[in-house]
C-alpha cells in the first residue's frame, strides 16, 4: 500500500510545505496554501495519476482512433437528456451544481428512478439526508425506488467500497461537499477535500466504466469551496438555476465533454416534483397584462431554442439626485446604456426618472437581441402608451442608436408565430438576409426598423 502524507501546496506557484502557512514563502501570495495528499510510493493512486487509464496512453494514429460511442444511458427525461447530449456517458463524472433548495436532490432522484431497474439498480449515496428523509422525498415524488439502492455515507473510501459491491452503472453522490477523504485533515467542503473526493471518484469512474453524478452546492456569491474548483476535473458541469419565488428551473451545461454546452432544459417545480416544460414561452407569457404601458415581448435564444419572454419596465419621476436604475433578470449596466441611447437618439429623457426593468416570471436574459424590446418597454412606460399586443421586438442596439442584426432571426419569428403573434419589429439590416432565407413567405408580418428613433415613430 502506498504511504500517504498530507502536504500543503501553493495553488499559485506549486510550492510545497509540510505545515500550513498563511503566506507562500516562494511567491508571496497570501492564503494560497491548501492541503493535499502526497503519495510517497510510485504505486499509481487516485491522486497522483491522471484520469485516463494506463492503456489509453500508448500513442496511435489519430485516423485510427476508435470513436464508436460507448453506450449512453438516457434518462428518458427529455429536458435532462437534451442538456446531457443524449444521456449519461459511462466512465464519466457529471457535476450537478446549484444553490441549496433549487431542486438538485429532486432531479437526481427522479433521474435515478428513470435509469435504475430492479435487475440493474443504481446507487444513491446521500451525505446530507437520512435514508428516512430520502424515502420521504421519494414518496412525495411517487418514486417506488426498486431500482435505487441508497446509502448514507460521507467517507470517500467507504462510498467507493460500497459502489464496488454491486455493478451499479451509475453512482450519485449528494453532495460532494459532505463527502471527505480521511487522508486529509481538512473539513468536508473545504477546497482540498472537494477536489480530493472528486479526483478519487473520477478515477473510480474511469476504471470501472461507471458514470458518477456529483451534486455540488454553489452559494449566491459563486465560488466558496464550491463546485467551480471542480470544473476542470469533471467531464460535464450542469448548472441548475432558479429563483425560489418562481416555480420554473433552468438546467444548463456550462461544460460538456460529450455534447454541446448550448442546450438548456426547463423544468417546473410542482408539488409532485420536477415536471418538464415543453412549451416554456407559453409559461412566461401566461400572465401578460392586457394593453398595459411598459410591457413588451422579446424573443431570446437559449441554446438552440427560441423563447418568448415579457420585459416589463417602469419609468417614474425621481426625487433623488442620482435616480435609481433597478434591473431584475437583465444587466443593470445595459439598462443604463439603453436609457442613455434612448435619451440621446429618441428624446426619451429619463435622466430625472427612476427606471425599473423586470423580466416577468423571474427569467434571466443576457442576449443583446433583447435590447430593442427593453427600449420599447422603457419608452412605452415613459410616454405611458401600450406597446402593441401582437408585436414582438427583436434587435440589438448599438451606441449610435442603430438596430443591429441578430443571429437565428427566422427561428425567432417562427416561435413568435407559433405563440400567436402576428407582427415583429426586426433590424432593417436583416431584411435582405431573411428574404433570401425564407423567400417572400415570412412567418409573420415584419416591420424593419433601422434605429431607435424610427422604432418610436413606427409604434408610438
Ligand atoms: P431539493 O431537491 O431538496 O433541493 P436541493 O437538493 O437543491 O437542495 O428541493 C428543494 C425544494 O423543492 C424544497 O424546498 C421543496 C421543493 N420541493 C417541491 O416543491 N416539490 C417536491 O416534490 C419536492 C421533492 C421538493
Ligand atoms: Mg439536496
Amino acid at each position: 500500500m502506498a504511504t500517504a502524507k498530507t502536504i500543503y501546496r501553493c495553488q499559485q506557484c506549486g510550492h510545497e510545505s509540510l505545515k500550513w502557512l498563511g503566506k507562500c514563502p516562494q511567491c508571496g501570495t497570501w492564503g494560497s496554501l491548501t492541503e493535499e495528499v502526497s503519495q510517497t510510493e510510485a504505486k499509481p493512486t487516485a491522486f497522483s495519476r491522471s484520469s485516463l487509464k494506463q492503456g489509453d496512453s500508448s500513442p496511435v494514429r489519430l485516423s485510427s482512433v476508435d470513436v464508436t460511442e460507448s453506450e449512453r444511458i438516457p434518462t428518458g427525461i427529455t429536458e435532462l437528456d437534451r442538456v446531457l447530449g443524449g444521456g449519461f456517458v459511462p466512465a464519466s463524472v457529471v457535476l450537478l451544481a446549484g444553490e441549496p433548495g433549487v431542486g438538485k436532490s429532486t432531479l437526481v432522484l427522479q433521474s435515478l428512478e428513470a435509469i435504475g431497474s430492479a435487475e440493474k439498480p443504481v446507487l444513491y449515496v446521500s451525505g446530507e439526508e437520512s435514508m428516512r428523509q430520502v424515502k420521504l422525498r421519494a414518496d412525495r415524488l411517487s418514486i417506488e425506488g426498486d431500482g435505487i439502492v441508497t446509502a448514507m455515507e460521507t467517507d470517500a473510501e467507504t462510498i467507493i467500497r460500497t459502489a464496488s459491491t454491486g455493478e451499479f452503472p451509475l453512482l450519485a453522490v449528494d453532495s460532494v461537499q459532505t463527502a471527505a477523504d480521511s487522508l486529509l485533515d481538512s473539513l468536508p467542503g473545504s477546497i482540498s477535500q472537494v477536489r480530493q473526493v472528486a479526483n478519487r471518484l473520477l478515477t473510480y469512474a474511469k476504471e470501472n466504466n461507471v458514470c458518477v453524478l456529483l451534486v455540488g452546492h454553489v452559494t449566491k456569491e459563486g465560488a466558496v469551496a464550491g463546485p467551480r474548483v471542480l470544473e476542470h476535473i469533471v467531464d460535464a458541469v450542469l448548472l441548475f438555476e432558479g429563483d425560489g419565488s418562481y416555480p420554473y428551473r433552468v438546467l444548463r451545461a456550462i461544460k460538456n465533454r460529450f455534447g454541446s454546452t448550448n442546450e438548456v432544459g426547463i423544468f417546473e417545480m410542482k408539488a409532485s416534483g420536477l415536471a418538464e416544460v415543453a412549451n416554456p414561452s407559453a409559461l412566461f407569457l401566461a400572465e401578460r397584462p392586457d394593453d398595459a404601458a411598459g410591457s413588451a415581448v422579446v424573443v431570446t435564444v437559449e441554446g438552440t431554442r427560441p423563447l418568448l419572454v415579457e420585459v416589463q419596465a417602469l419609468a417614474t419621476h425621481s426625487g433623488l439626485s442620482s435616480p435609481r436604475r433597478t434591473a431584475i433578470g437583465v444587466d443593470r449596466q445595459r439598462i443604463s446604456m439603453l436609457a442613455a441611447i434612448l435619451e440621446k437618439k429618441a428624446g426619451i429623457e429619463t435622466g430625472d426618472h427612476d427606471l425599473y426593468v423586470n423580466i416577468a416570471g423571474g427569467f434571466k436574459i443576457s442576449e443583446p437581441a433583447c435590447d430593442l424590446g427593453v427600449c420599447a418597454a422603457l419608452a412605452s412606460s415613459y410616454i405611458d402608451r401600450p406597446f402593441p399586443r401582437d408585436l414582438v421586438a427583436i434587435g440589438e442596439i448599438g451606441l449610435t442608436g442603430e438596430v443591429r442584426s441578430v443571429p437565428r432571426l427566422a427561428d425567432r419569428l417562427r416561435e413568435a408565430r407559433r405563440l400567436g403573434f402576428s407582427q415583429a419589429l426586426i433590424p432593417s439590416a436583416s431584411l435582405e438576409l431573411l428574404k433570401q432565407e425564407l423567400g417572400d413567405d415570412l412567418p409573420l408580418a415584419v416591420r424593419p426598423v433601422p434605429n431607435v428613433a424610427k422604432m418610436m415613430d413606427e409604434i408610438f
